[in-house]
């Protein structure tokens, strides 16, 4: 599991240890967004609460993932990407199958507001790029896309929500002796050492 603030880098970090580890890459927020543009009841539910900055009810992602692990492709494992991110999701999680260990990118709030503002994503590949830190090739920057909740003032809602519901289970899970924190300050090659030399330990 990666764990961490808003914009600490989970989803650009996500692809090295699907890399390592071969295991599916599984973002409630990207399931999210799916079902938003889809136009489903889920996503229409969910997009109050996302366009706010908040967290959406638990018992909605507890569906989503309790049917997203009956795929087969998560038969032998996956890597959770923004979920459980409260201790209720972590329990229900806990009922439904193992997790064997956490990554914790750290990253102080003054650093996550111009990450996730400079945020830019490209649609057709799902890739994660940033206007100054991992600007994107000249050919495709008139394809990307900001967020809708990548704003200044919808950051600070979900910097509150995290440290409100979020933070506490870095200790649930250092309790349970899993959790592995790395320095996120670093840049996207740095973390990505850190990260990788955090699977190593495993
Ligand atoms: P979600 O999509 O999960 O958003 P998030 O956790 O807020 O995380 P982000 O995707 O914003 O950031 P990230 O850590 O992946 O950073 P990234 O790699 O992109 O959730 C969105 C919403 O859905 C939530 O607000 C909530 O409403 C809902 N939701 C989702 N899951 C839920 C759940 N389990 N329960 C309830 N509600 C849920 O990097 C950010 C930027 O920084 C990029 O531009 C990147 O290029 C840049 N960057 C990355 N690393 C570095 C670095 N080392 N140095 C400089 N720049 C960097």
């Amino acid at each position: 599991m990666l764990f961490g603030p808003p914009g600490a880098g989970k989803g650009t970090q996500a692809s090295i240890i699907v890399d390592i580890t071969g295991k599916p890459q599984v973002s409630t927020g990207d399931m999210l967004r799916f079902a938003v543009s889809e136009g489903t009841e889920l996503g229409f539910e969910a997009k109050k609460f996302m366009d706010a900055g908040g967290l959406v009810p638990d018992h909605v992602i507890i569906g989503l993932i309790e049917q997203r692990l009956e795929e087969s492709d998560a038969s032998g494992g996956v890597l959770f990407d923004g979920f459980p991110r409260t201790i209720p999701q972590a329990e229900a999680l806990s009922r439904i199958t193992d997790v064997s260990a956490v990554i914790s990118i750290e990253v102080p709030d003054d650093d996550i507001v111009s990450r996730i503002v400079g945020r830019r994503m490209d649609p057709e590949t799902g890739e994660i790029y940033h206007i100054s830190f991992r600007p994107a090739p000249e050919e495709i920057q008139s394809r990307l896309v900001h967020r809708k909740d990548d704003t200044e003032e919808t950051v600070r809602n979900r910097l509150i929500a995290y440290h409100e519901q979020t933070k506490p289970l870095g200790d649930w899970y250092a309790n349970r002796g899993i959790l592995t924190e790395i320095d996120g300050t670093g840049s996207i090659q740095e973390v990505g050492a850190s990260v990788k030399e955090a699977l190593s330990g495993l």
